[in-house]
C-alpha cells in the first residue's frame, strides 16, 4: 500500500463533470488502498486499485448491511437512512440471494434484447416531441429523465402518468437537500408503491410488480414490506442512474469532436463506446462496505467494523488495466470496468441500462448529427460530489 499523509476528503465535487474530483489526485497516486475522512470525521478505507476492488467486491467478509455498526455514511444524508434496511442493496447472502432470485428473470440479457423495439419507440416518440418543439431543448427534461423512465414504468408496471411525483422523491431521496427530505421521500414512495402493489392484488395488469404479487400469494416467501423495499429501489436506480448517464454521456461526447465523428462513421463502435462512457464517467462514485471480519490486504489489516469505500471513479482509471486512463478510446478492452460494481451485488439492471444507451445515444446522433451544446460548457452546472454523478440541465441545440 502507498502511503498517505493525510486522508483525504471523501467525496468531493468534481471539477470537470466527467473526471474524478481534482481533489483525488492523492488517491490516484495512492493504489490499491488508502484513507479518506467523511463528513462527520470518521475515516474509512477506500480502494483505489482494480484488482483489489474485484477481489474484494467478491469477499463475503465484507457487507453492504448498512444497520452494521461500522457502516460507513459518506453524507448526512446516507447517516440518515442507516437504521433502515433496503432491500437487494441492503442485505447480505443468504436473504440477498432469495431477493435477487425472485427478479432475475426480468433482467437477463434476453430480456433487455426482448426490450428493444420497445425501447427504440420510446426514445422516437421523445425526440420527435423534442424536435417538434425546439431547436434548442433542455436534454435532461425533453430526452434523458423521460427515456429511462418510462421504460422502468413499462418495466415494472407502474403508471407513467405519475413521473412528476416518483420523479421528484427519487431526487429527494438522492440529493436531500436537508436529511428530512431524504426520509419524507422514502416514506412517500413506500407509501405509493405499497399502494401500487395492493391495487395489483385485485388486477395485476402487466409488469413485474403485478407478477411479483401473484408469484408471493402462490407461493409466500417474501411480506409486504420486502417487496415494497424491492419496488422503491427497482423504481428509482432504474430511471435516476441511466438519466445521469445519457446527459453527462452527451454532455462528454460533445466535449469529444473526433471520439464522436468517429462514433458516427462508424455506429458498430455504439456498444464499445457505451463500455468505454461507462468507465470514463463512473458516475456511481462510491460503493459502501463494513468489514464484518479482519481482512489481510495489500500489507495491511482492514478490521471489522472498518468502513470500507470503493471509489468508482479513481477505480477506473488505474492505468495498470487502462493504459491512458483519461482518454476516451472506443478500442480499448473497457468491459471489466467497476461502474456496475462487482460481485454479488453487481448491478441488476446493467443490461437494460446498456440496451438503453445504446439506443438512446445512438438514436440522438443518428438523428441530429449538428447536435451541439447551446451555451459555453463551463457554465452549464452538474450535480455535487455527494450524489449519483450527472448534468443537472443540458442545454443543446441543432
Ligand atoms: C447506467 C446506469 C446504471 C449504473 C451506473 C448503475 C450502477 C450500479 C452499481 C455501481 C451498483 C452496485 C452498487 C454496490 O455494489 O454497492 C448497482 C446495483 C444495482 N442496480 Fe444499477 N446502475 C445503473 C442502472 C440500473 C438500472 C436501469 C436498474 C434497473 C432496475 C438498476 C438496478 C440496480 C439494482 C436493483 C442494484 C442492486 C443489486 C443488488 O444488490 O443485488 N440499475 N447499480
Amino acid at each position: 500500500m502507498t502511503e498517505l499523509t493525510r486522508p483525504v476528503a471523501f467525496p468531493q465535487d468534481r471539477t470537470c463533470p466527467y473526471h474524478p474530483p481534482t481533489g483525488y489526485d492523492p488517491l490516484r497516486g495512492a493504489r490499491p488502498l488508502a484513507r479518506v475522512t467523511l463528513f462527520d470525521g470518521r475515516e474509512a478505507w477506500v480502494v483505489t486499485g482494480h484488482a483489489l476492488a474485484r477481489t474484494l467486491l467478491a469477499d463475503q467478509r465484507l457487507s453492504t448491511n448498512r444497520t452494521r455498526e461500522g457502516f460507513p455514511a459518506p453524507t448526512r444524508r446516507l447517516a440518515a437512512v442507516r437504521d433502515r434496511t433496503a432491500a437487494l442493496l441492503g442485505v447480505d447472502d443468504p436473504e440477498h440471494r432469495a431477493q435477487r432470485r425472485m427478479v432475475l428473470a426480468d433482467f437477463t440479457l434476453k430480456r433487455a434484447t426482448e426490450l428493444r423495439p420497445q425501447i427504440q419507440r420510446i426514445v422516437d416518440e421523445r425526440l420527435d416531441a423534442m424536435i417538434a418543439q425546439g431547436p434548442p431543448a433542455e436534454l435532461v427534461t425533453a430526452f434523458a429523465l423521460p427515456v429511462p423512465s418510462m421504460v422502468i414504468c413499462a418495466l415494472l408496471g407502474v403508471p407513467y402518468a405519475d413521473h412528476d411525483f416518483f420523479e421528484e422523491q427519487s431526487r429527494r431521496l438522492l440529493r436531500g437537500p436537508e436529511t428530512a427530505d431524504v426520509l419524507d421521500a422514502r416514506d412517500r414512495l413506500e407509501t405509493y408503491l405499497g399502494e401500487l402493489i395492493d391495487s395489483k392484488r385485485e388486477e395485476p395488469g402487466t409488469g413485474l410488480l403485478g407478477d411479483l404479487v401473484q408469484r408471493q400469494a402462490r407461493e409466500g416467501g417474501v411480506d409486504r414490506e420486502e417487496l415494497v423495499s424491492l419496488a422503491v429501489i427497482l423504481l428509482v436506480a432504474g430511471h435516476e442512474t441511466t438519466a445521469n448517464m445519457i446527459s453527462l454521456g452527451t454532455y462528454a461526447l460533445l466535449q469529444h469532436p473526433e471520439r464522436l465523428a468517429e462514433l458516427r462513421a462508424d455506429p458498430s463502435l455504439l456498444p464499445a463506446a457505451v463500455e468505454e462512457l461507462m468507465r470514463m464517467l463512473s458516475i456511481a462514485d462510491g460503493m459502501l462496505r463494513v468489514a464484518v471480519e479482519d481482512i489481510e490486504v495489500a500489507g495491511t489489516t482492514i478490521r471489522a467494523g472498518d468502513g470500507v469505500i470503493f471509489s468508482t471513479s479513481v477505480i477506473n482509471r488505474d492505468e495498470t488495466v487502462y493504459p491512458e486512463p483519461d482518454t476516451l478510446d472506443w478500442h480499448r478492452p473497457a468491459r471489466h470496468h467497476v461502474a456496475f460494481g462487482f460481485g454479488i451485488h453487481q448491478c441488476l439492471g446493467q443490461n437494460l441500462a446498456r440496451a438503453e444507451l445504446e439506443i438512446a445515444l445512438g438514436t440522438l446522433l443518428g438523428r441530429l448529427p449538428t447536435l451541439r451544446l447551446a451555451v459555453p460548457a463551463d457554465e452549464i452546472p452538474h450535480k455535487p460530489g455527494d450524489t449519483i454523478q450527472g448534468m443537472l440541465e443540458l442545454p443543446v441545440t441543432w
